[in-house]
């Protein structure tokens, strides 16, 4: 995890490297640290917790320089100290670092061998001897940095300023995040876009064992034995406004309620709707492609995790092809048997999971044809792949995820229908319809973000609850494990997701009047079976919130508390489901006084295994 960032140019660079910081935030934020030339020499400023703490530490102080660097941590190796918070520095070498070092112990012993002073517990700090020793036996920064990362085993983008060299920035990358910002006489280096996107949209995307060397008038790219690269620039359609705030008080409050957006955004321009069709062009995909699959394999990492597992109902029930869903982190441990004529598609928000990544090149090494289903535009993943679904939810900024989930599950939707009807199981007449329901899916989701304030409501009976269960059935459950996902990561409240008719085989014995059962009761063929397993829950004095859909008014007798939401389709109620899931998480965690954008121990991309 953790976050880079470095910045060139004409302005002071300590405030715009604490702004970017504080947008990288999300993927770490345990300490943080700056480093800036100021009359010639590098200054560093660090400290254990947040950013707005080195913001406050610095305060008064006149700090001022052309050009530096920042990272905004979460902990590997070493105690989130001062200590051991980036950047690093070896003589007048100073780094930062997002990734792993793998074989840092060995070339710490040697280097502590050959006379280097460590001051940190960090496997980073090897990086800036390595490089600093290079740089005494006369390479200029750039052959020294090359040099160093010979001896180097893991993943790393790392960022690198030296007094040697006090007029740029050198940024490598491999198997961790790097993108480089082109502005107008000012260049940055982060680990994601939104850290720069109110200075530039203008980016290119560096892959891995290529190095940057970022100066006042340019960025020159080179591979590891110096050979230069053209690299295409790539404008970015995100607008500075859509990483920050609007009013809300938190991202995620923010986020939940842009969902119709976001939804609205992921479906132009993807299918014909009069038609029947999709525009499989737009994913690089083909008719002919999608009729020889097997198989599918579905990968992912926790709530992408939660839409791969709706997805195999999607794809299974609309196309009729057998699915697979595995956690990515299980996924090549297993050994799994990957047949000819698979497909494997890895849903991933930001791209950089470690874990998927891991997953998706294991596939590929098998064979399979690989197909992300993604939101970061230009990520690892969607480099990887052989066909890219980009959700167009924007950037999401909120550790818990949900505008980026509800997308996952329209865009598994329209590729659900896709292959159906490349496969002659759906005929164009029933996809107009299918189509008909998903193009009135935001103003739905609308409609059932309105109950926001009776939500409200039954966060506050509940905040103070030590337990929760949620049941579901069918495409259903995969929401009721990411309600109780949600809330257990905003809230720290202990929930588990469970598929309501297992509820007597373990889970009714944990029943009493204070662990509240939340039921998630769709008007399906289930709908009775549903009813019963609330009565069993209120028969041993549990209070159950039911979440249901218009239609349903017997459910309001037997439950304590009704949410009705509008109608869809089967296969599209998972989404409509998914607001008060969003809704009640938040709720209770800001009545809890957490931390809603960043839950403790948590970080929102996981670029470690
Ligand atoms: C982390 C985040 C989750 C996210 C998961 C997978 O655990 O906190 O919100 O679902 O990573 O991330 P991805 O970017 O691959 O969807």
């Amino acid at each position: 995890m953790c976050g880079i960032i470095g910045y060139i140019g004409r302005r002071n660079a300590v405030p715009i490297l604490i702004s970017s910081l504080k947008r990288l935030e999300y993927r770490g934020y345990d300490s943080a640290g700056i480093a800036f030339f100021m009359n010639g020499r590098i200054e560093m400023r660090r400290c254990a917790g947040k950013i707005k703490d080195l913001e406050s530490s610095i305060k008064g102080q006149r700090l001022r320089g052309p050009l530096g660097i920042g990272h905004t941590r979460w902990a590997t190796h070493g105690r989130p100290t001062e200590e051991n918070a980036h950047p690093h520095r070896a003589g007048g070498v100073v780094v930062v670092h997002n990734g792993i070092i793998e074989n840092y112990l060995e070339l710490k012993e040697s280097l502590i061998k050959r006379g280097h002073r460590f001051r940190s517990e960090t496997d980073t700090e090897v990086a800036c001897h390595l490089i600093s020793s290079c740089l005494q036996k006369g390479l200029n920064l750039e052959e020294a940095t090359r040099e160093a990362l010979r001896h180097i085993r893991g993943a790393y983008a790392l960022a690198i300023i030296s007094e040697s060299e006090p007029d740029k920035i050198i940024a490598v990358k491999k198997d961790s995040p790097l993108v480089i910002g082109l502005g107008r006489d000012e260049f940055f280096v982060a680990s994601d876009i939104p850290a720069f996107l109110n200075h530039t949209r203008d980016v290119v995307i560096p892959d891995n064992g290529e190095i940057a060397v970022v100066t006042g008038q340019g960025v020159r790219f080179t591979d590891m034995d110096g050979r230069p690269l053209k690299k295409k620039t790539l404008r970015i359609t995100w607008s500075p406004r859509m990483a920050e705030k609007g009013g809300y008080r938190h991202f995620m409050l923010k986020e939940i309620f842009e969902q119709p957006r976001a939804i609205a955004d992921t479906i132009r321009g993807r299918v014909f709707p009069e038609k029947g069709e999709v525009n499989l062009k737009e994913f690089s995909l083909d008719s002919r492609m999608l009729r020889g699959f097997k198989k599918i394999f579905l990968v992912a990492c926790g709530t992408s995790w939660h839409a791969a597992l709706v997805g195999k109902y999607m794809i299974e029930g609309m196309a009729r092809v057998p699915c697979e869903v595995d956690i990515a982190s299980e996924f090549r441990y297993r050994r799994p048997i990957i047949p000819e004529d698979c497909l494997v598609i890895v849903i991933t928000q930001s791209g950089e999971t470690a874990d998927t990544l891991a997953a998706q090149r294991e596939a590929r090494r098998q064979g399979a044809m690989v197909l992300s289903i993604c939101n970061v535009v230009g990520s690892t993943s969607s480099r990887e792949a052989d066909a890219v679904f980009y959700t167009h939810s924007g950037p999401e900024i909120g550790v818990a995820s949900t505008k980026a989930f509800t997308s996952q599950l329209v865009a598994l939707y329209i590729l659900s229908i896709a292959l159906a009807r490349a496969r002659g199981v759906l005929d164009a007449a029933e996809a107009v319809e299918l189509f008909n329901e998903l193009l009135s899916l935001p103003e739905k989701v609308e409609k059932a973000l309105g109950l926001n304030d009776y939500i409200k409501k039954i966060a506050r009976r509940f905040y103070k609850v030590r337990d929760f269960l949620y049941l579901g059935r069918g495409i259903n459950y995969p929401i009721a494990l990411e309600g109780a996902l949600k809330l257990k990561e905003i809230s720290y409240i202990h929930a588990e997701g469970y598929p309501a008719g297992e509820m007597k085989h373990g889970p009714i014995a944990l029943i009493d009047d204070n662990v509240p059962v939340l039921t998630i009761v769709p008007n399906d063929e289930l709908y009775e079976k549903m009813l019963s397993n609330i009565e069993e829950v209120r028969s041993r004095g549990g209070r159950v919130i039911a979440v249901t859909t218009g239609d349903n008014k017997r459910i309001s007798d037997v439950a304590s508390w009704t949410i009705f939401l509008p109608e869809s389709n089967y296969y599209l109620m998972p989404v409509i489901f998914s607001i008060p899931m969003h809704l009640l998480a938040y709720h209770i965690a800001v009545l809890r006084k957490c931390n809603v954008d960043q839950p403790r121990n948590l970080a929102k991309s996981v670029t470690v295994e």
